[in-house]
């Protein structure tokens, strides 16, 4: 059987990409960034996007599964853009041949759901559109738990951080959550059961409250917490909340806000029927298994890992640091502190290991970027020691990794123009770069007014990520 896994770089993806490959399966990638599919030497890595129709049919030659897991929620025009590109994909699948889609969707109903819902059950209608030339199978399914998870994250935030929570009235509306162990589960049998056509297979474990969650969460973490509903707090007010107590960004929030309104519901027994083997576990364990992976340093993936396909492949980044009008480098000698001790602290940078200095000015320029609509500092990282190429780190992304030598992230925080910061280990050298392309006037006045907060904070980063690395090699 082959298989084409699209949004293979994505938070369900990745897990589904490390069960497909214990499978007995030939496993195909689709990834508009391919860089970050580097390690995947059991995989076929093809360079693709959705939008260019000439790519997917090179994807889909020769496959008889397609799983869909593609989303523009990023961008503005995201319902449109949606359509356009189930619509190249289900034309692009039918004509190579392609036995079956497999689409994960929302689960919902179409008259009451959010516009982000609407998309979502949109894509399942054009996928499933013509079913005497390919079958879809179609599984919805609604809040998902696990480490790494836009919904678990916000819920655990929440928790952790707020022992009173005054809430919007829609923390009392149904749902039903699953597990994303689960989840993988469905996708992986969703390959073998034998169809007659299309069916949609919702999923999800026990019904509760938004509210319910939130508690279950708060007993999981031994916490005690209060939650008052108000029918005061609006949805924009309420996704502003979002924006700065979870590592979430407002237009993340937002949609996801807009979703509470409405019950997710199971509409179906196809779960049941076609799939008998797969009992859901319960909330509460699915929250606990969240919570170990993420005690243990063993998140998966996670819900801001995908997004860095598009940018990476805009004309624009394409010469990488070398358009970048100012830079401010920083070189030192490694006088023998070892190149692997020197990596692995430059890469463990972000997150709960902060920016090795001046953590004040950093959580200002975080709490900046987050009232301006950026992603901020507490978007954190997936893994306190290791990274991916693709992966966010805090505000940034990384752009480039190469072992025991270099590091390059690319800012997503809100900045007028482009910035790049990298560290670099070149022979018995070790140089931090920060570029900067400005945009316009305004870009130029910036890098000139933070010019001596930067002089502070990057001297004192490569000062400190030397003493560490020794620090390291004496161990
Ligand atoms: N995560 C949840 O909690 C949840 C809950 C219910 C249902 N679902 C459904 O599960 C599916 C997957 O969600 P997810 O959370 O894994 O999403 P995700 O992490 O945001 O990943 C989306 C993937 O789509 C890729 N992509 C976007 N535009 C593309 C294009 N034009 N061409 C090719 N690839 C493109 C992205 O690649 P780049 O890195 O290149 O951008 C990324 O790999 C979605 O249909 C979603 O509705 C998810």
């Amino acid at each position: 059987m082959k298989i084409l896994l699209t949004g293979a770089n994505g938070y369900i993806g990745r897990r589904l990409k490390e069960k497909l490959l214990g499978e007995d399966v030939s496993l195909r990638l689709l990834a508009r960034n391919p860089k970050s599919m580097t390690s995947d030497i059991k995989a076929e890595v093809f360079q693709g996007d959705s939008f260019d129709v000439g790519s997917l049919e090179r994807a889909l030659e020769g496959i008889d599964i397609v799983y869909y897991l593609i989303h523009s929620l990023q961008e503005e025009n995201y319902r449109e853009l949606d359509k356009l590109s189930a619509h190249n994909f289900l034309n692009a699948a039918i004509k190579q041949g392609v036995k079956r889609i497999v689409y994960l969707g929302g689960l919902g109903v179409k008259e009451h759901a959010s516009t982000h819902l609407v998309s979502r059950i949109e894509t399942g209608e054009i996928l499933s559109s013509k079913p005497l030339e390919i079958e879809t199978l179609w599984i919805r399914a609604g809040v998902i738990i696990g480490s790494g998870s836009s919904s678990f994250e916000i819920i655990r935030h929440l928790t952790e951080k707020l022992p009173v929570m005054v809430t919007p009235k829609w923390v009392k509306t149904l749902a039903q959550p699953i597990g994303v162990d689960d989840v993988i589960s469905y996708l992986v049998s969703a390959k073998d059961i034998v169809l007659v056509g299309n069916i949609i297979v919702d999923i999800g474990s026990e019904m509760m409250t938004y509210k319910e969650m939130m508690i279950g969460c708060a007993h999981a973490l031994g916490l005690k917490r209060w939650i008052f509903p108000l029918p005061i707090l609006t949805i924009k007010l309420s996704s502003h909340w979002l924006n700065f107590f979870t590592p979430v960004p407002y237009s993340v929030a937002r949609s996801l806000i807009e979703g509470l309104s409405s019950e997710v519901i199971i509409q179906n027994d196809n779960a049941a029927k076609y799939f008998p083997s797969i009992a859901p576990e319960s909330y509460e364990s699915a929250v606990k298994q969240a919570i170990l992976e993420m005690e243990k340093n063993q998140v998966f993936s996670r819900w801001s890992d995908a997004g860095g396909g598009k940018d990476a492949l805009e004309k624009e980044f394409k010469n990488d640091t070398a358009e970048a009008l100012f830079l401010d480098r920083q070189k030192c000698l490694l006088d023998g502190v070892s190149k692997e001790a020197l990596y692995s602290v430059f890469c463990s940078i972000g997150g709960d290991e902060g920016w090795f200095g001046y953590s004040w000015l950093w959580e200002i320029r975080g709490t900046m970027d987050k009232m301006i609509g950026g992603a901020g500092l507490n978007r954190g990282r997936r893994d306190t020691y290791s990274l991916r190429v693709g992966e966010s780190v805090d505000f940034w992304r990384v752009e480039d990794l190469k072992k025991n030598e270099r590091l390059l992230l690319r800012a997503q925080m809100k900045v007028p123009g482009k910035a790049w910061l990298e560290f670099r280990i070149k022979e018995d050298e070790f140089i931090q770069t920060a570029y900067f392309y400005p945009k316009g006037l305004f870009g130029r006045f910036y890098w000139f007014l933070l010019a001596p907060i930067h002089y502070l904070v990057f001297q004192d980063m490569i000062r400190s990520i030397m003493i560490k690395a020794k620090k390291l090699d004496e161990l």
